[in-house]
């Protein structure tokens, strides 16, 4: 094990869609079928509560069928040989169910509930629904534990602080437009290398080695690369 020299992955959604979740901003991604502003925002949640509740419900349960895949595993493998931190925006559970255990979830967990008045009141929902009427200690409806838009990401001091340590970073699977996530590229040291494993991005930052193939593929060969040429491969500069 390399203890001197660390590595951060930033995941998205698209690591995920070869285990048959729906990313948010491909063609037929679940943002041409849901409007944001009815489904994920606490407005949404103010003026319909009963409708995000389905949302999260549907998505929990595609993600208690889906499996990991070879890139959640790949990185499992990763951390076996070097210090490695996942922070993910991703609110399935597969990077944990494929054995990793650093893992930050910047915009929440879909197996989980929270208080409506408490954020500090989070329940482990095993699959479940989260219905109306379902409440807190405290009483009060509870919501998913999901990071909406127009609210604070609380994890993410916590992620700008590896990424500031990272002497590698590996970002999959995310199309980097979504803020602040997607500014955390910005917070990595001079010295770090990037590199990209997604088909398309939205942009494309500068000083990046991007591979345009997807996950299930493309992260066990730059893995297994890696590991074939040493423990200085992924830190060429
Ligand atoms: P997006 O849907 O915006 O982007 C998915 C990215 O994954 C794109 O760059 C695709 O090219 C790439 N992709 C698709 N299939 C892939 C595959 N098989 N392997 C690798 N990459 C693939 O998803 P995110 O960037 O994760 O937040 O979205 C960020 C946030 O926006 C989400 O966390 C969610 C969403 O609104 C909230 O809901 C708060």
């Amino acid at each position: 094990m390399n203890t001197q020299k660390h590595i951060v992955v930033l995941t998205g959604a698209g690591i995920s869609a070869e285990s048959g979740l729906s990313t948010f901003r491909d063609s037929g991604g679940l943002w041409d079928n849901y409007a944001i502003e009815d489904v994920a925002t606490p407005d949404a949640w103010r003026r319909n509560p009963g409708l995000v509740l389905e949302f999260y419900n549907v998505r929990r349960q595609a993600v208690r069928k889906a499996q990991p895949n070879a890139a959640h595993f790949a990185l499992v493998e990763l951390a076996s040989h070097y210090p490695v931190d996942i922070i993910t925006q991703n609110v399935d559970d597969l990077h944990e169910r494929a054995g990793s255990t650093d893992v930050l979830h910047l915009h929440g967990v879909i197996t989980k509930a929270r208080s409506s008045v408490d954020e500090r009141l989070i329940y482990e929902l095993g699959g479940n629904d989260i219905k109306l009427g379902d409440v807190c200690a405290k009483g009060s409806q509870l919501r998913p534990h999901i990071v909406w838009f127009d609210e604070s990401v609380p994890e993410f001091a916590k992620a700008t602080q590896l990424v500031k340590k990272a002497d590698a970073l590996l970002i999959i699977g995310t199309s980097l437009s979504v803020y602040p996530a997607a500014s955390l590229i910005d917070y990595a040291p001079d010295h770090c290398p990037i590199y990209v494993v997604a088909p398309d991005l939205n942009t494309v930052p500068d000083n990046i080695i991007w591979y345009r193939e997807k996950a299930a593929l493309q992260v066990p060969k730059l893995i297994n690369h890696w590991l074939e040429l040493g423990i200085a491969a992924p830190f060429p500069r």
